[in-house]
């Protein structure tokens, strides 16, 4: 099966290909393809989603897919059914590819020990990857500075709690660029910083080519971790000051959803540095090169 777990599975070639297949299915345009016709996905969202899910599901119609919308509340996994027997259900009614999204870190990686009969995709995991986010923020710098290799990123924010950050080192150095972390000594992450240095914010934002701001996840803190929201702006996120500092050059990105006035001031989602909402419509494609993927036989 062509499962995709997270992309520190993922050779530079592989992620390479990735990217291509996303700027072909970019350069086709909305139109609907037979690629996938009479074939089944279900999306299974244990965690809430907007951009993940949506996307993931206009990449599987513009495939020509089936799509299945599969709700845990309304599933017999209320009535016990483990992850693992739904699996095994869902690829005997026809599934090929289960889009999971899951609370629970390593979930994907332990259902994949076995051969379940379907391709898993992982849709965000816990604190522990978001591979087509990470792909997706990849072909968005691609698409911006020409390549990947070479650019300077800073990650900003939540970094302990964040999937995005993660799944980001693993294919920004794969691909050859340089990261570096940054944020509150609360929200930092001694095992990621073996990967990728920690800096002040003023140096992450004034060096770099990419200023990737990360949302707080207030619902994974169990005790409020900042006083306010001005104090969190005006000590770690993207205020008129920092602007002023980025290099002339420099990008602002967000995996979204942005805490407006929180992690940056609320102009700067609409930005011109902002590729914010370019980010979003380039997961589609990115989503689309995925499934294409999982539906290869190896
Ligand atoms: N970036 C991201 O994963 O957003 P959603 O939670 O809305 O899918």
């Amino acid at each position: 099966r062509r499962h995709l777990l997270d992309t520190d599975g993922l050779s530079r070639e592989e992620i390479q290909e990735l990217l291509d297949r996303a700027k072909y299915w970019k350069q086709q345009g909305k139109q609907k393809h037979a690629l996938g016709a009479g074939r089944f996905a279900a999306n299974l969202f244990y965690e809430p989603s907007t951009r993940t899910r949506v996307s993931f599901e206009v990449a599987e119609k513009r495939l020509g897919m089936e799509t299945i919308q599969f709700n845990p509340d309304t599933s017999s996994g209320v009535k016990g059914e483990t992850l693992q027997d739904t699996m095994k259900t869902l690829a005997s009614i026809g599934v090929e590819i289960a889009v999971v999204r899951h609370a629970g870190v390593g979930v994907l990686a332990e259902l994949a020990r076995e051969d379940l009969g379907l391709s898993l995709v992982n849709a965000g995991e816990g604190n522990g990857g978001h591979p087509t986010q990470a792909l997706l923020d990849l072909f968005t710098m691609q698409e911006h500075f020409g390549e990947v290799a070479g650019l300077r990123v800073a990650i900003i924010g939540d970094i302990h709690h964040s999937r995005v950050a993660r799944s980001n080192v693993w294919a920004l150095k794969t691909m050859g660029a340089e990261v570096v972390l940054s944020g509150p000594a609360s929200m930092r992450d001694a095992q990621l910083e073996q990967h990728a240095p920690y800096v002040p914010v003023d140096e992450a934002v004034r060096q770099t080519d990419v200023v990737m701001m990360l949302r707080v996840q207030l619902e994974r803190h169990r005790e409020t971790i900042f006083t306010s929201a001005d104090d969190y702006l005006r000590a770690y996120g993207l205020t008129g000051k920092r602007e002023s500092m980025m290099q002339p050059h420099a990008i602002i990105m967000h995996p979204g959803p942005v805490n407006r006035g929180v992690e940056m001031e609320d102009r700067f989602v609409e930005h011109p540095r902002s590729l914010i909402f370019e980010q979003m419509a380039n997961g589609v494609w990115i989503r689309m090169a995925v499934l294409e993927r999982s539906l290869e036989k190896e």
